[in-house]
């Protein structure tokens, strides 16, 4: 394969290296060239290998040029390979080219949802009569969301709350999704000792068809104090400090006889409407109430079945809807368009975001 190591030989391969590397437009093929002319198995390198063979009075010259023509390619080559490199990073820059000017894309912040807004409101004006906040969990287990609120298993009462049932509890606990917030009641009172004063926001689930006032997912807040002497007048001072911070000062609200089995006295309780100050409007349908919840003095086996005593120890629960208090204040008319993540609708409530 060794071509003769002459002069003239020499030229050829001079005239076949320059037009290769013309025809080189980038960088793989000016490495892939470099191998095949100046690379150790490439073909100046073989040819200087070769000299040995030429007669001596033919060699020094042969030697000169091939060492001339391995200098004259190494500068042609680098100059190509900057030339090159030079061409490849223009086009790179041109196809990535950014226009700095450009107005920049819009990134929408999200509003605070109505419901959560609502917690946070809750929060600070029950913080303001010296109750804490805190959450449960929303799987819960049928002792915390019935027994120790007085509803046994097989009581009719169970049927009441229409409830999600996780695990019927054959061998082991039954588990449900909490029907209510009610079981941190039990919870709360078991980790305490008196006096105890909290509020509990958070999601409940309901087995339960839905239209524009029921959702089978909904958000209660739950309250709870226990003390000595707390009577059915300190609820009534607490609902009624709750109803003015968050329909007006002139608010008033009503109490009528209700059957909760974790309460003894029980109420429903509600708020005459701000819309019509309780001459009957559209929003309180006629009736001058809106109705806000449950609620009741905690009743005495509670209290036993969490090692509180009930001689020494009162206290008073209540159980709000946190949606309905969102449509009362707002005058919404359908309970399902909090979840149905319109942001039409979402974003009517944006100025509530902080
Ligand atoms: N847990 C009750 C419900 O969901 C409401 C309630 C709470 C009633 C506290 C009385 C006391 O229906």
């Amino acid at each position: 394969m060794t071509a003769p190591a002459t002069v003239p030989a020499l030229d050829t391969l001079r005239a076949e290296a320059i037009s290769a590397l013309d025809a080189a437009s980038d960088l793989d093929a000016l490495l892939t060239w470099e191998r095949a002319y100046l690379g150790p198995k490439g073909a100046l390198t073989a040819f200087l290998r070769s000299l040995g063979n030429l007669p001596a009075d033919q060699r020094p010259e042969a030697g000169r040029s091939a060492n001339a023509l391995k200098i004259e390619l190494q500068a042609t080559f680098s100059g190509r390979h900057a030339d090159v490199e030079r061409s490849a990073i223009a086009d790179r820059l041109a196809a990535e080219a950014l226009d700095v000017t450009l107005p920049g894309r819009p990134h929408p912040i999200g509003t605070v949802h109505p419901i959560s807004a609502m917690i946070d409101e809750l929060s600070d004006i029950f913080a303001l009569m010296g109750f804490r906040t805190v959450y449960g969990p929303e799987v819960e287990t049928g002792h915390y969301n019935f027994d120790l609120l007085n509803i046994p298993a097989d009581h009719p009462a169970r049927d009441v709350w229409d409830t999600m049932i996780v695990d019927t509890g054959a061998g082991g606990p039954e588990i449900v999704l909490r029907t209510h917030t009610s079981p941190m009641q039990a919870r709360t009172m078991e980790t305490s000792t008196p006096p105890v004063r909290v509020v509990v926001p958070g999601r409940c689930y309901r087995y339960e068809a839905q239209d524009s006032s029921h959702e089978w997912m909904v958000h209660q807040l739950e309250g709870l104090a226990v003390d000595e002497r707390i009577t059915m007048a300190d609820l009534k001072g607490v609902l009624a400090e709750l109803a003015r911070q968050l329909f007006g000062p002139t608010r008033r609200i009503r109490f009528r006889c209700d059957f909760f089995p974790f309460v003894e006295p029980g109420v429903d309780f509600a708020v005459d409407c701000a819309i019509c100050d309780g001459t009957g409007c559209r929003v309180c349908k006629h009736t001058g109430w809106l109705e806000m919840g449950g609620a009741g003095m905690v009743h005495p086996d509670v209290l036993r079945g969490v090692g509180y005593d009930p001689e020494r120890y009162t206290g008073f629960a209540f159980g709000l809807g946190i949606a309905r208090m969102v449509m009362m204040k707002y005058g919404v008319d359908d309970v399902r368009a909090f979840a149905a993540g319109d942001l039409r609708f979402l974003r009517q409530f944006a100025s509530l975001t902080a």
